[in-house]
């Protein structure tokens, strides 16, 4: 795709919320280079403990991870939304030091994030084979080559929590779609726990996750010539306890108009645009969505504390 067609997605996409009854913007966009950097910063505060419990799975089983995966032939792992690899670094790192064969083929819609991924790998891992992609998952899916390889699908950091439940099971069906009998998912997914917990993560003490859902209204600033003003919105996560889902709006605190694409769009004070949600799963929620997704589960590793679990399913 060429820049100009992805400008004009953008555009469509970003009118297409904000004329919609209930405003919401995608937050696939919330990456550019300014969104992937907050992103970063988010992970490494206190209160964003999901990259601190994942990491610890791995630290803590990635030996356990191995031999749950690996059954002696070569295999491929197709990481989506791959982001910088922070964490998928300690089990590459693992597998290559136990002479596991395997290719890896990271795939973002970020190229910026993808850049900094390959650049980090090369140095750290000189001997690893790497293929990546940039582009949508199922773009990038429908690119890659069939491989006679069993190929481990690594979709981490609770990137699955930015669908609800039903667009979870759209989303995994046709992800099983593209994969062969056999072939594997590795996904990390947050855990229902304390609520004011849930909530911190996504209302930090330093105003970085606010600053991570402004930073899309500067995008479509610098991108579209809009003229949003980053002060006339307010950062409003809530936690649902009984879906799971916690949802992030910006909302307008005055009546305002502001000019995107060329078009007016217009806000009553207090209307709220849906940035993202951020689903908490329990236990009877994963079984159902493995169910209904073509998946059985084969293992599941925890923290110590079990906010967090990276669950190993088989294509049915
Ligand atoms: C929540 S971050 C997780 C990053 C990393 N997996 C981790 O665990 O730290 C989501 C990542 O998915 C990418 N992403 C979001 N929507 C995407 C899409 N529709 N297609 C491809 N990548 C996407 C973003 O650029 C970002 O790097």
């Amino acid at each position: 795709m060429t820049q100009a067609e992805a400008t004009t997605i953008f555009e469509e996409d970003i009118l297409n919320g904000l004329k919609a009854r209930n405003k919401f913007l995608s937050s696939k966009y919330f990456y550019d280079a300014r969104g992937d950097e907050l992103f970063q910063q988010i992970m490494h505060l206190d209160e964003y403990y999901l990259t601190r419990k994942e990491l610890e799975i791995f630290n803590t089983h990635k030996d356990a991870i191995l031999h749950a995966i690996d059954d002696g032939e070569a295999f491929r792992i197709i990481e989506l939304g791959a982001g910088d690899g922070l964490k998928t670094t300690v089990l590459l790192k693992y597998f290559l030091e136990k002479g596991v064969e395997f290719t890896y083929t990271p795939v973002d819609i970020s190229g910026n994030v993808l850049e900094i991924l390959e650049q980090n790998l090369q140095a750290e891992m000189p001997g690893l084979r790497i293929e990546s992609y940039v582009g949508d998952y199922f773009d990038a899916l429908a690119e890659i080559s069939e491989s006679p390889e069993k190929d481990i699908v690594f979709f981490l950091g609770s990137t699955i929590g930015n669908f609800s439940q039903g667009e979870a099971e759209g989303f995994l069906t046709k992800l099983q779609n593209f994969l062969k009998p056999g072939d594997l998912l590795f996904m990390g997914v947050d855990l229902k726990k304390d609520p004011a917990i849930i909530l911190n993560a996504y209302n930090d003490s330093q105003g970085v996750t606010r600053e991570f859902n402004i930073n899309l209204l500067d995008r479509i600033n610098a991108e579209l010539g809009a003229d949003f003003d980053r002060e006339e919105f307010q950062h409003y996560p809530y936690y649902n306890p009984h879906t799971g889902e916690c949802r992030s709006y910006l909302i307008s605190t005055s009546e305002q108009d502001v000019v995107v694409g060329g078009e007016n769009i217009h806000f009553r004070a207090w209307e709220a645009i849906f940035m993202e949600i951020s689903k908490k799963y329990d236990e009877v929620q994963l079984a159902e969505l493995a169910d209904k997704s073509g998946f059985s589960s084969i293992d599941a590793f925890h923290d110590t504390e079990r906010w967090f679990a990276d669950l190993l399913w088989v294509k049915k």
